[in-house]
């Protein structure tokens, strides 16, 4: 396993077990150059694989990136399918690359607005993935952390129809247990670079006690040293969880 340089050591202890990513300022990196938005998401899907290996070989358990929310079918029709497309090309890649790779990946978010061709590919990367141990990669895709507790609580009520579960049963656990993310642990640390300082609707809540980092720097321009800063400032906060 490769591990973060010698003067990082310290963060070894304090490394966390989950992270969320939300990858913001594609559209103005490309600006910046003179580029269309489409070659600003281009080079963030190249920087996601790039920090998502990174993450993986210093031993991070999970990692959440947000790749498209529940409003960005807002975006132009153009953009969209631009996005679409990256996507279909992403797991295409993954199905080949990531056999070699011990890494589990999951897709959060709602899909039953995507083709049919893009459903297939996530159901076929999640299936060829589900026995990988390393690792788990969930990518959240038309997600929204609204719309996630919206299901949780009409898949509740349904429960509740049938006679299945009573009302005074309803608790922290059972909402936890009707999420994407079920079964798996709270991010440890949610970092946003673009110096935009909103969760936009990311895990909203699984971050109820996550450490926040917002940083000053566009996601094409993210950088593995970048979050080993990030994790440095991560393993000098103090957590309480609401105790002293
Ligand atoms: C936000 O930047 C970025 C997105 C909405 C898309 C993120 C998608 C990728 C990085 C593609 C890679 C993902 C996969 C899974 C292959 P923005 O467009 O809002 O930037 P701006 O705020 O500067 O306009």
């Amino acid at each position: 396993m490769r591990w973060l340089k010698k003067e990082n050591h310290k963060i070894k202890n304090q490394l966390p077990v989950h992270i969320g990513i939300i990858m913001d300022g594609n559209g103005r990196w490309a600006k910046k150059r003179g580029l269309p938005r489409s070659a600003g998401h281009k080079s963030g899907a190249n920087n996601f694989r790039k920090i998502t290996r990174y993450c993986s070989g210093i031993g991070i358990k999970y990692l959440t990136i947000y790749a498209f929310s529940t409003e960005n079918w807002k975006r132009p029709e153009e953009e969209v399918k631009f996005l679409m497309n990256l996507f279909e090309q992403y797991i295409k890649e993954a199905l080949s690359d990531f056999q070699k790779e011990n890494i589990r990946i999951i897709f959060l978010g709602d899909k039953s607005k995507f083709s049919t061709n893009l459903k297939n590919l996530i159901d076929e990367v999640e299936k060829a993935s589900k026995t990988k141990t390393g690792m788990t990669l969930n990518i959240a895709m038309n997600y929204g952390g609204r719309d996630e507790i919206v299901k949780a609580v009409k898949s509740l009520g349904e429960e509740v129809k049938k006679g299945k579960i009573s009302p005074e049963e309803i608790d922290e656990e059972s909402i936890a247990g009707k999420l994407y993310t079920c079964g798996q642990p709270d991010p440890d640390l949610i970092i946003r670079p673009s110096g935009e300082y909103r969760l936009s609707n990311f895990l909203l809540w699984q971050s109820a006690y996550s450490e926040l980092i917002f940083m000053d720097i566009l996601w094409p321009d993210f950088s593995t040293k970048d979050l080993d800063k990030a994790l440095n400032e991560y393993s000098s906060r103090n957590r309480r969880f609401g105790g002293i």
